[in-house]
């Protein structure tokens, strides 16, 4: 997997403004867990580790429903579809085995670059065009 940093980026914005920045706070998560990784983890104790996933858990679980409740007021035609994938990764943040956090920051890095690119990027993205039609 190429070395993607979540450096955020303009072009990624939808234009509403709330779901924007929930979306850069999600970047600055991946930002620590690339840093984590990159150092790694040196000097870094469990319980710092364990606050960045639960910073994550209780960031898509807010971000999640507010997008969703966005999506629902819009009418917007792929609701289920889209709900279902927040869900499918909700339930691979959820399965992260925090007793091995060091091995288990490896597999969240790559889910969480997964989850820019294929949901973010392209799914979030698909937003932006149906608010603009
Ligand atoms: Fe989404
Ligand atoms: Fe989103």
């Amino acid at each position: 997997m190429f070395d993607f940093k979540f450096d955020w980026d303009k072009s990624v914005e939808i234009g509403v403004p709330e779901i924007d920045s929930q979306h850069q706070e999600l970047f600055r998560i991946g930002r620590e867990v690339n840093y984590m990784l990159l150092i790694n983890f040196n000097n870094i104790t469990e319980d710092q580790l364990l606050t960045i996933v639960g910073e994550l858990r209780n960031y898509i679980t807010y971000h999640f429903y507010y997008e969703e409740a966005f999506m629902n007021e819009i009418n917007y035609p792929n609701f289920l579809a889209h709900k279902n994938s927040h869900q499918n990764f909700k339930n691979k943040v959820n399965a992260l085995d925090c007793d091995n956090l060091r091995s288990s920051f490896k597999i969240l890095k790559e889910l969480l670059v997964t989850w820019v690119f294929e949901h973010v990027l392209v799914e979030d993205y698909n937003l932006k065009a149906f608010i603009n039609t």
